[in-house]
């Protein structure tokens, strides 16, 4: 049985203030939860999440990384930075990345690869924009972001992975995809991983976004391929993220 791994992704939000209370409601609430509880905060607090939640049932991790391991890379942050600071997870390709810095799945395959170097376990975002899905092709979309990573490092790094599928349309906007239709795509990507290695798909935790809320969790997280959410927004505020967290 997978277990359910839940993970905010805080993007460009927060404070050295607010993130006090936010981490020690976290904390606070987190005693009846039984899914995997993670956050993905942006690079500067990566030691006060580190300080405030080493010894808890919290991981945590970063947003993006380089795909380089060291150099003149002005701005960026290697896999092994994000290592000191006792990261376990670090999110990669993530729409807004591909869409507003051009990352390509090409980029994207090496970051997850330079991540799981380094011992980190990827988050690899993948998901279609509106006019995709419209236009009948959110199969292929998706199906090509995940195998530029098959393909770069192998079915095998699945096994130390996670999967978020993100539908681009449903990412802060109050749209959720219907159970159902976060289900086809969830069962289409687990088959897909299925066809190269069953063990690997077997096991495969492969999260939602977009749009998850206390209101809808429980109906996302009870589908069969559904095994966990990376939320945004809901991340922000300790009651809605626990209580998306119970959910699972
Ligand atoms: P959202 O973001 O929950 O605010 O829609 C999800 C994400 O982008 O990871």
């Amino acid at each position: 049985m997978r277990r359910k791994l839940v993970a905010g992704n805080w993007k460009m939000n927060g404070s050295l203030a607010e993130n006090e209370a936010l981490l020690a409601g976290l904390q606070a609430g987190l005693g009846d939860v039984k899914a995997d509880v993670a956050v993905c905060v942006p690079f500067p607090y990566l030691a006060q999440v580190q300080a405030r939640l080493a010894g808890s049932a919290i991981a945590w991790g970063a947003q993006n990384l380089s795909p380089h391991a060291r150099g003149a890379y002005t701005g960026e942050v290697s896999a092994s930075m994000l290592r000191d600071f006792a990261c376990t997870y670090v999110i990669v390709g993530h729409s807004e990345r591909r869409a507003l810095y051009a990352e390509s799945d090409a980029v994207v395959a090496e970051k997850f690869a330079a991540a799981q170097d380094a011992g980190l376990t990827p988050i690899l975002c993948v998901g279609e924009t509106l006019e995709e899905r419209e236009g009948g092709v959110t199969e292929r979309v998706v199906g090509r972001q995940l195998d530029a990573v098959i393909a770069r490092s192998g079915v095998e790094a699945l096994a130390k992975a996670v999967v978020a599928y993100e539908p681009v349309w449903a990412i802060g906007t109050g749209k959720t995809a219907t159970p159902g239709q976060a289900q086809a795509v969830h069962a289409f990507i687990r088959a897909r991983v299925r066809s190269l290695d069953a063990d690997v798909a077997a096991k495969l935790v492969i999260q939602y976004g977009g749009s998850m809320k206390p209101g809808n969790a429980a109906e996302l997280l009870g589908q069969p391929d559904i095994d966990g959410g990376l939320i945004g927004g809901a991340s922000l505020d300790a009651g809605e993220f626990l209580a998306i967290c119970r959910a699972g």
